[in-house]
């Protein structure tokens, strides 16, 4: 698909609107909140804690799988430009996963923050949660330029493990659901679709390769008889 260029006064319009974007899901938790404590009227449902927590914990597995999304949707369309919004959105879903913990830690456990590492060791939905949160962690600190220029190839790889994340918070969602297990499943689709796709891709490029490799080879041959 041809595009015609865009501009750097179209770039920072969609990246503003991209950023307005992500956080109107904060934004009208806010809101709920704001309703929840001025107003009492239950904006927050019977429970606020485990509504925020629900909240941004969705919202950044959703962000991770939109992340995620980004490479396909380039190769589909071959409208390169989307590319430049994939580490925003990266972030995003490390920030929303880090309110997200920050509401466990804050709203949650309260003052019982010694609680933490018992209940990481104990529940393992939790382990799997802040494994997913580590990694993200690792991936925000080293998706600079400058981290990407030291690390060379090895940024590559590392940034793989991306795709260990989204499986992890899958997962981690999976395991805390009692019964109906619809909407992870929903997620655990969407997260298997997009590595498959990924993996496919690979498998394609590594045979395209490897029949570059040994036409050449093929041809001398041809030649000598
Ligand atoms: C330090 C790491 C984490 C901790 C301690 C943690 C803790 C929790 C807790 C306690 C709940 C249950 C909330 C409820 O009462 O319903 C929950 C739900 C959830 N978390 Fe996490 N989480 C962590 C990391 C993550 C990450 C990294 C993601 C996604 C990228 C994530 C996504 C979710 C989702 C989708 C739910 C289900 C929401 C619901 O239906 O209630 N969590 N988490």
């Amino acid at each position: 698909m041809v595009l015609a260029r865009v501009t750097p006064m179209q770039r920072v319009i969609m990246k503003t609107f991209v950023h307005v974007l992500c956080l109107l899901p904060l934004a009208w938790l806010f809101y709920l909140a704001w309703q929840e404590q001025t107003l009492g009227n239950g904006a927050l449902g019977a429970d606020p804690i485990a509504t925020i927590e629900h909240e941004l914990g969705i919202w950044a597995l959703r962000f991770l799988l939109i992340a995620l999304a980004v490479t396909p949707l380039k190769q589909l369309t071959g409208v390169s430009e989307i590319l430049r919004y994939r580490r925003l959105l990266g972030l995003y879903a490390f920030a929303y996963a880090s309110f997200h913990f920050a509401a466990f830690l804050f709203l949650d456990l309260k003052s019982y923050w010694s609680q933490i590492v018992e209940e990481i060791i104990k529940r393992p939905y939790i382990t799997v949660g802040f494994a997913a949160w580590v990694i993200l962690l690792l991936l925000a600190i080293t998706s600079t330029r400058g981290w990407q220029r030291r690390l060379a190839k090895r940024w590559t790889y590392l940034h793989r493990a991306v795709y260990a994340a989204a499986i992890l918070a899958v997962l981690h969602f999976w395991w805390l659901v009692k019964s109906d297990i619809r909407e992870p499943l929903l997620y655990a689709i969407i997260a298997a679709a997009l590595l498959g796709w990924r993996l496919w891709r690979r498998a394609r490029t590594n045979a395209v390769r490897k029949q570059s490799i040994r036409s050449p080879a093929e041809k001398s041959t041809h030649k000598l008889r």
